[in-house]
């Protein structure tokens, strides 16, 4: 199966542990849009259903499939879904591809089961074999930061494509991308978070249920 084809078979299996009526963390990227999809299918049939956007790529998924928009402040989701960018063999995430890992992450850590979506490409022995780890900074603290993660990696900050200049995150920061390999994430994760001037990084350690295809069958781990 294409990795197109499992984005959508994993996007369609995580619409069906949605039940009328719940409210969920509605993840970012191409994988999440076809859990939204699945659930504006239902909303058509008449069942309803609430999300806690992760971006405004997400919050667009809500609009365009009329699911309901609430925030953290109103309610504290069951269950959150995200796609990942890398996954090793414990379960640990790099996410952020999409720049919105800090959202990503407030909500993901607040529901009581996080679910990662992810096709096979996702899965790596370490942590920053493909990918860098994101990491959002305020923006004028981002050359401060560049100079302490030097030490740790090779960090570039990330240009924008459609637009001069730096990538600005939904919350209005810069995203510096650090090419490291990770040997312990959970260090890692809070060790980038110490740095003055970080918001957030994307690497997640937080218990997570991975859905995948194995030999084109939904795998739950
Ligand atoms: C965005 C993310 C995405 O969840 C991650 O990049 C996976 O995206 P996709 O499902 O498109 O492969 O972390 O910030």
């Amino acid at each position: 199966m294409n990795k197109e084809k499992q984005k959508e078979e994993i996007g369609k299996y995580a619409a069906q542990l949605i039940k009328d009526e719940e409210v969920i963390g509605l993840g970012t990227g191409s994988t999440v849009k076809y859990l939204a999809n699945a659930l504006g299918k239902r909303i058509e049939d008449g069942e309803k259903f609430y999300a806690v956007p992760t971006s405004y790529q997400s919050m667009q998924l809500c609009i365009n499939n009329k699911i309901n928009i609430v925030t953290l402040h109103e309610f504290t989701p069951e269950k959150a879904f995200d796609g990942a960018d890398e996954v090793d063999p414990s379960k640990n995430l790099i996410k952020g591809r999409g720049g919105a890992l800090t959202r990503e992450k407030i909500i993901g850590y607040s529901a009581k089961d996080f679910f990662v979506l992810i096709d096979d490409s996702k899965f790596v022995e370490q942590l920053g074999s493909k990918f860098p780890v994101p990491i959002e900074v305020l923006p004028l603290a981002y050359t401060s930061v560049i100079k302490r993660i030097s030490e740790i990696g090779n960090p570039i900050l990330r240009e924008a494509k459609a637009k001069d200049g730096p990538v600005i995150s939904d919350n209005g920061n810069f995203i510096i991308d650090l090419w490291v390999k990770i040997d312990n994430p959970k260090t890692r994760e809070v060790e980038l978070n110490n740095i003055p001037g970080t918001i957030e990084n994307g690497i997640f350690t937080r218990e997570c249920k991975t859905i995948s295809i194995v030999d084109d069958v939904i795998d739950v781990k």
